[in-house]
């Protein structure tokens, strides 16, 4: 399967681009192909040090568009409608949402768009993808600490029953995290509002990379 990230140098991007790549064809996308080049670089670094395989190379945006089965949204959720005006040929792609809006006063409030969630927007400015909310509630330090397994519980919610599945199957193919079918993506909104809450005890109670596991 071959996972494109658009906006992959960041940090939540560069933590999947490290797991994903391992048993996957992955490409990391920026706006600016030389960032994706030096982030591509850092990832590889990190898994040759370990003796691990990967596949991994870098791109722009476009390049993530044209080139992958699974399109990831790893941007701040506030520069969606420009990202997307900028990008052609998603049409039929599963496009993965894992954005989380939010601001930060003096704790972390949810804040999503009119339509409801960053993932909803996604859908109706992309009419024509099939749009799949995942992996929003696993922290960018996690993903990245390579020496440690993942164990989070990953919600996943769509309203194409095909896409979810596949990346459902993505999901379960990442060290030990677990995929749960939260239903259709009305359910989004529920969460991604996990995130601040997380992010909020993580704060207040004094803790690292907080996140979710549901039995
Ligand atoms: N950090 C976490 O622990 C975490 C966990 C779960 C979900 N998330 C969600 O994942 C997304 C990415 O999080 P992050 O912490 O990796 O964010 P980030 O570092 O702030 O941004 C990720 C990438 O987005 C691109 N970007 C920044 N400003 C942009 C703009 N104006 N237009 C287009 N692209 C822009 C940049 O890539 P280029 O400059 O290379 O184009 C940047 O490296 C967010 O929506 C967040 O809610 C984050």
């Amino acid at each position: 399967m071959k996972v494109g990230i658009i906006g992959g140098t960041g940090g939540i991007g560069q933590g999947m681009a490290l797991r994903l790549s391992q048993n996957h064809s992955v490409l990391i996308g920026s706006r600016i192909e030389e960032k994706a080049q030096a982030a591509c670089e850092l990832c590889e670094y990190a898994l040759k040090v370990l003796g691990l395989p990967f596949d991994l190379l870098p791109t722009t945006n476009q390049g993530v568009v044209d080139e992958s089965d699974i399109v990831v949204f790893s941007i701040p959720a506030e520069n969606l409608e420009q990202t997307i005006k900028g990008l052609t040929g998603l049409e039929g792609k599963t496009v993965i949402s894992l954005m989380n809006p939010m601001v930060r006063t003096d704790y972390f409030r949810y804040d999503p768009p009119a339509e409801g969630s960053a993932a909803l927007k996604l859908q109706k400015l992309l009419p024509d993808s099939k749009v799949v909310a995942a992996f929003n509630n696993i922290p960018a330090g996690k993903w990245q600490k390579l020496s440690e397994p993942l164990d989070y519980s990953v919600c996943v919610c769509s309203d194409f029953d095909d896409a979810k599945k596949t990346v459902m199957e993505l999901v379960e193919s990442v060290s030990e995290l677990k995929s749960l079918d939260a239903g259709p993506l009305a359910v989004s909104p529920y969460i991604e509002a996990i995130t601040p809450l997380v992010i909020n005890i993580a704060r207040f109670s004094k803790m690292r990379d907080v996140g979710v596991y549901f039995k």
